[in-house]
């Protein structure tokens, strides 16, 4: 089932609020990274090597917020495009391509039904974006149709651990399992957003009905001596220093659906 109005509305709302809290504040920053890195701990890709080489790529990014990660990618010689639901946010990434420099297509759309042709991309991003804020059963299989053939998905979202960990009015994870993996998969925040997480099983099961095999799964810590984001009340540094925070895809399209090589 694709999100309703309501659900859209919902979610783009509470990240029109975010971008005038916090992100259009950080984006500038974020831009000016010298390297690409994932996540609330910002773990460098040099470290991971999850992309791989992305020069000459066309890439689409979605739930790219303020496209800071296609800006990475664009300076590694990538040609992304941003897509996003909100446009507030899609704003701030139009101000930071003026600023740095850095031009690329920026798309208001949801990710559950993207406007581009099929077969379109080699690469599809998401950090935080659709991989959290869309139905895995939509936009992974808007991903399958956007790639060519070999494609790849690469998708940061929260743990399964972490979802299980967070109290249900949200805040700082836990150290008490707090809901039954069993009940997971569209989530309601009180005054947030709906957001979607599934456990290991399910993903890899959406992802290989999609025709993706999977190449990896990135369980990602806080390193030694990192502080807590000082926005996003997710985990704890500390937290995150013994279990882990975010869970990093990476897939390759095959030839054909339901895992056919
Ligand atoms: C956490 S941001 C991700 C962007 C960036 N990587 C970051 O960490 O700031 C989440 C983004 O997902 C977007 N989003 C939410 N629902 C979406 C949808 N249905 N389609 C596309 N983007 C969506 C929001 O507008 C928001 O900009």
């Amino acid at each position: 089932m694709p999100s309703t109005e309501g659900d859209l509305a919902r979610n783009r709302g509470l990240w029109t609020t975010v971008n005038a809290q916090f992100t259009d504040q950080h984006a500038d920053r974020a831009w000016a990274a010298e390297e690409l890195t994932w996540g609330l701990f910002g773990i460098p890709e040099r470290h991971l090597g999850v992309l791989g080489a992305v020069a000459g790529l066309d890439v689409i990014e979605l739930g790219c917020g303020t496209a800071y990660l296609s800006a990475q990618l664009a300076k590694l010689g990538a040609h992304p495009v941003g897509l996003d639901l909100t446009p507030a946010q899609l704003a701030t990434a139009a101000r930071c391509q003026e600023r740095f420099g850095l031009a690329f297509p920026l798309v208001e759309a949801t990710a559950e039904d993207v406007p581009f042709a099929a077969a379109s991309f080699d690469l599809v991003v998401s950090e935080y974006g659709a991989s959290v804020w869309c139905d895995p059963e939509r936009w992974v299989a808007e991903a399958a149709r956007l790639l060519r053939p070999g494609g790849r998905l690469v998708f940061l979202t929260n743990s399964v651990l972490a979802t299980l960990c967070v109290p249900e009015a949200g805040g700082f994870t836990q150290e008490q399992l707090l809901r039954p993996q069993r009940s997971l998969r569209r989530l309601e925040w009180p005054g947030g957003g709906i957001e979607f997480h599934l456990g290991h099983g399910d993903w890899i099961r959406v992802l290989g009905a999609n025709g993706f095999v999977v190449e990896a799964l990135h369980e990602l810590y806080a390193p030694a001596g990192a502080p807590t984001h000082a926005y996003y009340d997710i985990a704890t540094a500390q937290w995150a220093s013994r279990w882990p925070v975010e869970d990093l895809w990476a897939a390759r399209l095959s030839s054909g659906k339901d895992g056919g090589a």
